[in-house]
């Protein structure tokens, strides 16, 4: 398949050694253009695009940058790209830490359905809850006991459809989480976040969280984090 991915950083930069290594065609764009690509490019066999190709490139792009840049990305970044391109958007809202506050989010809108609205094209939401490192190191052949389970929300089931065979073909089970109203089950904090949960047990966890506590799982996720660092 052709991938075009903006973001070269900890997702960005595994997600396109791993789809290279398994035979797809990688573009990759960060914000600071091609020739800072070069070096990564050329080792993982990847083309280095700009941001305003990266959605032409193939049949799915990969939305791999801070939230707080998704509004920094070019207008009608899609007018050009193939109709049915299925975007998927990996972010996660970090108000503290890194993307400052942002008011539509904060009021309720979740963060996929605001990424959807930025960039005026609606999104899958995928890998948002692994860690760059399970990513790179945990995928492992479909049937082999204690497999990792993704799980996947959006609502055109082609688009959906599309990613989830690419979590399979990344080495974890796949799992459809439902429409894009449900993927507060697996923001920041939430108990099927970064787990690396079998499909089971991921199908639990999803089913576990209560939409009432999203910004209080956000809150706890960020101080987990600031603890950590
Ligand atoms: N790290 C993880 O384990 C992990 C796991 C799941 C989800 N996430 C989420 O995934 C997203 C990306 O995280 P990350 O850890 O990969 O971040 P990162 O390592 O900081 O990389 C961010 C990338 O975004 C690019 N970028 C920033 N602004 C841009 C713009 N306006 N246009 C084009 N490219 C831009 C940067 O370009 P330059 O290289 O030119 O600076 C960089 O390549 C975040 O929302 C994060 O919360 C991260």
């Amino acid at each position: 398949m052709r991938i075009g991915i903006i973001g070269s950083g900890s997702m960005g930069g595994v997600l396109a050694r791993r789809l290279a290594e398994l035979g797809h065609q990688v573009s990759i764009a960060n914000s600071r253009g091609g020739e800072s690509l070069t070096a990564l490019a050329a080792e993982i066999g990847a083309t280095p695009v700009s941001v305003v190709d990266a959605p032409r490139a193939g049949e799915i792009l990969i939305l791999a940058i801070p939230t707080k840049a998704v509004a920094e990305l070019p207008r009608r970044l899609f007018a050009s790209a193939r109709s049915d391109v299925a975007v998927i958007d990996l972010g996660n809202y970090h108000p503290e830490l890194r993307d400052g506050h942002i008011d539509a989010i904060d009021r309720g809108m979740l963060d996929s359905q605001w990424v959807a609205q930025q960039i005026g094209y609606p999104v899958i939401k995928a890998f948002n809850n692994v860690l760059a490192k399970s990513l790179l190191e945990k995928g492992v052949p479909r049937g082999t006991r204690g497999r990792i389970a993704l799980s996947v929300y959006g609502d055109s089931s082609d688009a959906k459809a599309a990613v989830l065979r690419l979590v399979d073909d990344l080495g974890f089970e796949p799992v459809d989480g439902g429409v894009l109203d449900d993927s507060w089950r697996q923001q920041p904090g939430t108990p099927a976040y970064c787990r690396d949960l079998e499909a089971a047990a991921l199908r639990r966890a999803l089913a576990e969280a209560d939409r009432s506590r999203i910004a209080e799982y956000r809150a706890e996720q960020e101080a987990r984090i600031r603890r950590s660092l």
